[in-house]
């Protein structure tokens, strides 16, 4: 995990997420002979005249350095925003978008990121952006490529990033001219996979990065993309389909519904889910991107510091309203839990079959 310092378009009530922890060991001075410190004084008049030699060629370069960033610097949207302490690597990453629809104001100064949620149905992925819409920086405004005609070919699709990656697109999550870092959600069955190419592309040329989140265990979304479709016919909380709720009471109706598996296509059905999110990673490889996994967000903290470090964002205690539906253990929700069991067993996937997550009160 790489550590990154440069907080300085941070204001002072801001922190960033990881501080490097540096620790100092000094020993107690033992009493020595006068030759031997002799020695190690002269050792360390050498010493210091090499560093400082070192230290004379590194300005040189340190130098140079600036110019170069400097000039790669003017490359961006506005030429008179510039930040000549950021890290060279991070140039291509860096924007300052012109919004035709409203004004930067104090913030056309701002750098922006961009960014694009790539997931797969039932993993999570709503939980998580709602969580990412609760900083005060950040604007990821849906699963824009679920409406077909936005997908139908590349130049489409590349006209609807545009318009995002311009802040000029409206949902419910745009916030106000100060976003730190703007993307979508966008699910691996959208248009992603046969238009790769031209993506990667575009993510290379534009500087996008990608943030991928799966879910480690595949039995359990596969229970969650069965119940989610039986409640599209259903409706069961009172006559509307509901894909995430707000209320224990609301998740514990819709988890009564206990899908029957076939248990003959499991295991392809396994390998076939692995295989596609595999293939996405291995296309995408070459675009800066971060690999998250829903079952970390559920129980590790630090994954959202990460990810708000990834994006290059002050750090924030990250908040959703979205209540988990699935919280038992997964015996209690297969009809046919003792096939599913005896199919599994002894298999890569017998992990799946053990595996608890956490209680929706951890969610809250
Ligand atoms: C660039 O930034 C400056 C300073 O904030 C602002 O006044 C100006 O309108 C911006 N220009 C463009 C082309 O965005
Ligand atoms: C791409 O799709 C859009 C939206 O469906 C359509 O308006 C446009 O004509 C299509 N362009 C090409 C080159 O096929
Ligand atoms: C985040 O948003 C706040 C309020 O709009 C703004 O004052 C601040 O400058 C923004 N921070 C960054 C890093 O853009
Ligand atoms: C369904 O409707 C009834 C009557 O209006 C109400 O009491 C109940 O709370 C509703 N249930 C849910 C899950 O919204
Ligand atoms: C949480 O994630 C971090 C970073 O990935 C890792 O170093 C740490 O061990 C994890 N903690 C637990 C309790 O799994």
């Amino acid at each position: 995990m790489p550590i990154y310092l440069s907080s300085h378009h941070l204001k002072m009530d801001e922190e960033i997420c990881f501080f490097k922890q540096d620790t100092l060991v000094i020993k107690a001075p033992k009493k020595t002979p006068l030759i031997l410190r002799m020695v190690v004084l002269l050792f360390t008049m050498i010493c210091g005249v090499y560093i400082c030699l070192v230290c004379l060629k590194q300005i040189n370069t340190h130098k140079k350095m600036i110019k170069f960033l400097n000039f790669k610097v003017i490359n961006h949207d506005n030429e008179s925003c510039h930040d000549p302490y950021l890290e060279q690597w991070e140039v291509p990453y860096v924007h300052y978008p012109k919004p035709q629809t409203f004004e930067r104001n104090e913030c056309a100064c701002n750098p922006v990121r961009y960014f694009a949620i790539l997931s797969m149905q039932r993993s999570g992925s709503g939980w998580f952006e709602t969580l990412l819409n609760s900083h005060i920086n950040l604007s990821s405004n849906g699963e824009i490529f679920s409406v077909e005609d936005r997908r139908r070919n590349v130049s489409s699709i590349l006209k609807n990033m545009d318009k995002v990656y311009n802040l000029d697109w409206f949902s419910s999550a745009s916030k106000n001219q100060c976003s730190a870092a703007v993307g979508f959600k966008w699910m691996l069955n959208q248009g992603l996979m046969e238009n790769h190419e031209e993506i990667v592309k575009y993510f290379k040329k534009r500087g996008v990065s990608a943030i991928f989140l799966f879910r480690r265990n595949l039995l359990r979304r596969m229970i969650s993309v069965l119940a989610n479709s039986y409640d599209k016919d259903a409706k069961q909380l009172n006559g509307t389909h509901k894909s995430h709720v707000h209320s224990p009471l609301e998740a514990q109706i819709l988890a009564t519904y206990k899908p029957k598996l076939n248990a003959a296509l499991l295991i392809p059905q396994l390998k076939q889910d692995e295989a596609t999110a595999a293939k996405a990673m291995q296309y995408f490889k070459t675009t800066r991107h971060i690999v998250v996994y829903y079952e970390d967000v559920i129980n590790n903290k630090t994954t959202l510091n990460e990810v708000q470090e990834f994006l290059r964002l002050p750090c924030r205690e990250l908040k959703s309203r979205q209540v988990k539906i699935h919280t038992t253990p997964v015996s209690n929700q297969i009809q046919n839990w003792e096939d599913v069991q005896k199919t599994l067993q002894g298999t890569s996937y017998e992990s799946f079959l053990a595996d608890y997550e956490m209680s929706s009160a951890a969610l809250l």
